[in-house]
């Protein structure tokens, strides 16, 4: 009822694609080897909030990109475009940390989502979602 359905199989590699759950915007996006690789490559310790904000994930779990992507599907990332600092929608592909920029204060998030420049106190918030097939996603 309140989940969405998603069909990985449309969007190509490098693409993020922004669908709707709960009136909400949600990126989808179909990460590359060197997003993946760049992500990585962050110690954790280097992060402004260091919590995973991932919904299908203990509360404390840390943010690796590991606990960000989606479980054994490390391409993808599906997290709620809604800026962390007061609601905005960043822009993907944008900004110094190879994620997303947000035009109205210019916090800054990374190929995982997790934010790199402040204002924004926390981590691009990842929805519950799981996988039905190998090529489609329920959020919700
Ligand atoms: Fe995004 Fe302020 S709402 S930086």
């Amino acid at each position: 009822l309140s989940s969405t359905e998603v069909d990985l199989s449309q969007i190509q590699e490098g693409q993020i694609v922004t669908v709707k759950w709960r009136g909400k915007p949600v990126f989808v996006w179909n990460r590359t080897a060197d997003d993946v690789a760049k992500a990585r490559d962050v110690p954790v310790g280097q992060l402004i909030d260091p919590i995973a904000r991932n919904a299908n994930l203990p509360a404390d779990a840390p943010a690796t990109d590991e606990n960000r992507a989606a479980k054994d599907r490390e391409k993808w990332l599906v997290v709620i475009g809604i800026c962390t600092h007061l609601g905005c929608v960043p822009i993907g592909h944008a900004g110094e940390y190879d994620g997303w920029f947000c035009p109205c204060h210019g916090s800054e998030y990374d190929a995982a989502g997790r934010v790199r420049r402040g204002p924004a106190p926390e981590n691009l918030a990842i929805p519950p979602y799981a996988f039905v097939s190998d090529t489609k996603i329920s959020i919700g």
